[in-house]
C-alpha cells in the first residue's frame, strides 16, 4: 500500500547491508512512498554487503562513507545534495557495531580501545552526521532525522554489553541536537527503539535467540518486525509528525510497558 506520503522528499539512508537490515526495508519503503534517496555505508560493507542490489531497486547510487570519518561525511552530504538536486528532507542513522560484543568479551572484562570504537561507530557517528548537516546547512525546514536504538539504553539486558551505553549516548544526542535543529530550522530529531529483529548486527549479540523469544512472548502484540519499523519511519519522515521531536519512540509491540505476561509462564 502506498500513499505517496514522501512524494518530492529527498533522503539519506545509512546502514543497509543486506536484505535483513532494518535500513534495507526502510529504504525500499520510503522509495515506494515517493522519496528520492541516496544510500550510504562503510567502504568495507560495500565490498561484503549487497547494497548495490538495493541501489538498483531504489534507482539510486551508493556513496561510501565511514560514519566515524569527517571527510567521508562531508563528501557524502555535499554529493548527496548534488545528486538529489537540493537540501535533504530526512536522514536515517541505522548503524551499530561493537568489537567487544563481536569478540564475546564479558561486560566485566572489556577492552577499552574497542569500547572507544564502539561508542564512535554506534553513537558519536550520529553527532558527527548531524554536525556536518548543521555546518553545511543541508537540512530543509521541517526536515526529520532518525536513529535506531534499543531498550537496553533504559533497562539492563546483560548480554547487550557496552551497546547499552552506546544507545544511551545515541538517545541523548537526539535530544541535545534536537534542541539546536528545532530552534534553527524546525528540523526534528528522534530515535526509534525497535524490538529485537533478526539481522547481522542483531544476531551478533550473545543469547539473541533467547531474548528475541522472550520479548516476543512478553509483548502483547509480539515483536515488531523490520517491515513495520519501516512503516513507522515513513510517518516520522512525513509531514504528518512535524512537532514530534527530541523523543525516544518505542516501536516494540508494547514490550516497554509490560511488567509480566502470563504467556511466559505458560510456555
Ligand atoms: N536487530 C535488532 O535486534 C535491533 C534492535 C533495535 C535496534 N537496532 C539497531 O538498528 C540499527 C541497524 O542494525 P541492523 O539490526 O539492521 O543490523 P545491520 O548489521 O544490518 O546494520 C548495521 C549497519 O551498520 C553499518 N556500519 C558499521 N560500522 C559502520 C561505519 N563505521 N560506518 C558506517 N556504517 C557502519 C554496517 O555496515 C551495517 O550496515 C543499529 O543501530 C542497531 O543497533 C537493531
Amino acid at each position: 500500500m502506498t500513499n505517496q506520503l514522501l512524494k518530492g522528499k529527498k533522503g539519506i539512508i545509512f546502514g543497509a547491508l543486506d536484505e535483513k537490515s532494518i535500513a534495507w526495508k526502510i529504504a525500499e519503503r520510503v522509495v515506494e512512498e515517493g522519496a528520492q534517496i541516496v544510500l550510504t555505508n562503510a567502504p568495507v560493507a560495500l565490498r561484503f554487503g549487497k547494497i548495490q542490489k538495493l541501489a538498483e531497486i531504489c534507482k539510486t547510487e551508493v556513496i561510501p562513507a565511514d560514519a566515524t570519518n569527517m571527510e567521508d561525511l562531508e563528501n557524502l552530504i555535499t554529493k548527496s545534495q548534488e545528486l538529489l538536486g537540493g537540501k535533504i528532507d530526512f536522514v536515517l542513522h541505522s548503524i551499530g557495531m561493537s568489537l567487544n560484543v563481536r569478540k564475546k568479551r564479558d561486560y566485566t572484562d572489556l577492552n577499552y580501545d574497542w569500547m572507544h570504537k564502539t561508542l564512535d561507530i554506534s553513537a558519536i557517528s550520529f553527532h558527527r552526521v548531524m554536525q556536518v548537516l548543521w555546518k553545511q546547512d543541508a537540512m530543509t525546514e521541517w526536515g526529520s532525522i532518525l536513529a535506531l536504538t534499543y531498550i537496553a539504553a533504559q533497562r539492563t539486558f546483560p548480554d547487550y554489553n557496552e551497546m547499552a551505553e552506546s544507545k544511551s549516548l545515541l538517545e541523548s544526542f537526539a535530544r541535545s541536537f534536537g534542541y539546536h535543529f528545532g530552534e534553527r530550522n524546525k528540523v526534528r530529531v528522534n530515535t526509534i527503539s525497535q524490538s529485537p529483529t533478526i539481522t547481522t548486527a542483531g544476531s551478533g549479540v550473545k543469547g539473541f535467540d533467547e531474548f528475541f523469544d522472550y520479548a516476543d512472548k512478553m509483548s502483547p502484540m509480539g515483536n515488531a518486525p523490520g517491515e513495520a519499523c519501516a512503516d513507522y519511519c515513513v510517518t516520522l519522515f512525513s509531514d504528518l509528525t512535524r512537532y514530534v521531536t527530541m523523543q525516544n519512540l518505542f516501536h516494540d509491540g508494547g514490550f516497554s510497558m509490560m511488567g509480566m505476561n502470563p504467556k511466559l509462564i505458560e510456555s
